[in-house]
């Protein structure tokens, strides 16, 4: 289990009370006169987030409080409790009432001390939680594991991830859990899959694409694809320094298809899982793609180069046409595709595009529960013209600039044809820590899309 999940018993635990503004003054009229009146004398406000250690007469830890959102507030965050474990000193803790959901809340603790160690050494962390009731540890855990993977995959700088360093990543993965990885590299590279050669093509880190395969064959095939630019310079269309500047995470889709395929795995869902990922470096070179060359896509389309910045739709085409041959149930693909999903929804909230009403209303749903938020967006049919090349069957880019998100998520379904496929263009990053949420690389989406898997597929 998770080093911070201790289980009931097995150890004396300190009580977390969860107060809100209307019932802080029943909660601490329960309490004993010492420590009622050290609540009032450290002058304690019953707010959201606010957390006091109460003393006991022995010097040791009676209990903390913590504030919770009014029950009638209309947004609250299941994840807040999360932020106790980075609060509060060492010791084993349990919650004395209920937050809002105590799965989200146990499961936000264990994410909110989440850290980045690979370059220096982290702070300890030494508060521990003691399982609630009737919760699934080692379900948590694994949850935990797979956001933690992708986590670290996508803070690791271009330098030390690049396609040869990704793939050593899925096979690390694949080894765990018993999963077989075929590369294809090189001149079959540049036969099977034109595009993903061509994005590639200017870095001296060779272009792959990684193809993992685990369960049993009869199993409902579940194909997962994740976008893996390791760095996004733009290209020979180069991107200002303000944009480039984050761009080791171009590859977050590839990292959140790792970190469910973890997940996936380690559940041992019923599942024949499958994992795209194309792997490159969108470098700049005498050998970059340029803007009007054309290529014909492993689906046998032809493309113009509008914009060598519109790389991540070039790959996941090829992924795509791949994914579509052997006719799965579902593909799920994950990308930092497009500034434009950013800017109609933000950093927190990934649009989704499907064909499928039914399966985006379940995954809203699944979205939800898990408070891991996701948007449905619409593959908007009438702006398909918008993709029209002059001299190719289609352009990468559309003229004028506006839909981004749309005009890219219609790019991708020229290259399927199951209408059971859905596109995730997340952004994988928090911008500012956050109960949960710490700054940096975040996996999105996996943990919704995991709950509906794991709803279906026990
Ligand atoms: N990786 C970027 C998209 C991106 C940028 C995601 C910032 C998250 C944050 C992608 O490859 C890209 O550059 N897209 C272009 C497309 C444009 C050239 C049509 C974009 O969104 O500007
Ligand atoms: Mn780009
Ligand atoms: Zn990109």
């Amino acid at each position: 289990m998770h080093p911070l999940f201790a289980r009931p018993g097995e150890s004396d635990s300190i009580p977390i009370l969860f107060v809100t503004a209307s019932s802080f003054e029943k909660v601490i009229e329960a309490v004993d006169d010492r420590e009622r009146a050290f609540v009032k004398a450290a002058g304690f406000e019953p707010k959201a987030g606010r957390h006091l250690v109460v003393p006991a007469p022995d010097g040791r830890l009676a209990g903390v409080l913590f504030g919770l959102e009014p029950a009638d507030e209309p947004v609250r965050d299941p994840f807040r409790p999360g932020a106790l474990s980075t609060l509060l000193p060492a010791g084993t803790y349990r919650f004395a009432n209920s937050p809002y959901d105590t799965r989200l809340a146990a499961l936000a603790f264990a994410l909110n001390a989440y850290q980045f160690a690979r370059y220096r050494k982290g702070e300890p962390r030494k508060a521990r939680l003691v399982l609630p009731e009737g919760l699934d540890g080692e379900e948590l855990t694994l949850i935990v594991e797979g956001v933690s993977l992708c986590r670290d995959l996508v803070n690791t700088p271009a330098n030390d991830m690049g396609p040869e360093e990704l793939e050593d990543a899925a096979r690390t993965l694949a080894n765990r859990h018993d999963a077989a990885v075929r590369v294809v590299l090189g001149e079959a590279l540049e036969r099977e899959f034109p595009l993903i050669h061509a994005v590639g093509a200017g870095s001296q880190r060779a272009p792959r694409l990684i193809d993992l395969a685990w369960g049993k064959p009869s199993d409902p095939k579940i194909t997962l694809i994740g976008k893996g630019v390791c760095f996004d310079t733009g290209g020979l269309d180069i991107k200002p320094e303000g944009a480039m500047l984050n761009m080791k995470k171009d590859m977050g889709g590839a990292a959140t298809a790792l970190g469910l395929a973890h997940m996936i795995m380690a559940r041992g869902l019923k599942v024949r899982l499958r994992v795209l990922i194309p792997a490159v470096d969108n470098a700049i070179s005498s050998t970059s793609f340029r803007p009007r060359d054309i290529y014909k896509s492993r689906k046998g389309l032809t493309v113009e180069i509008g914009n060598t910045d519109a790389e991540g739709r070039l790959l996941l085409a090829d992924a795509l046409a791949l994914a579509d041959e052997d006719k799965p149930d579902l593909i799920v693909d994950f990308a930092t595709l497009t500034g434009a999903a950013r800017v109609a929804l933000g950093a927190d909230l990934p649009p989704f595009f499907t064909d499928d009403d039914a399966l985006a209303a379940e995954l809203m749903e699944c979205a939800r529960t898990e408070f891991d938020p996701l948007w449905r967006l619409p593959l908007w049919r009438p702006y398909d013209a918008m993709l029209e090349s002059k001299v190719a069957d289609l352009n990468n880019v559309a003229s004028g600039g506006q839909a981004g998100a749309i005009i890219a998520a219609l790019f991708l379904r020229r290259f399927v044809t199951t209408s059971r496929w859905v596109h995730l263009d997340i952004f994988a990053w928090t911008p500012t820590t956050r109960p949960g949420r710490p700054e940096g690389a975040e996996c999105q989406a996996a943990r919704a899309i995991y709950a509906w898997l794991a709803a279906r597929h026990v």
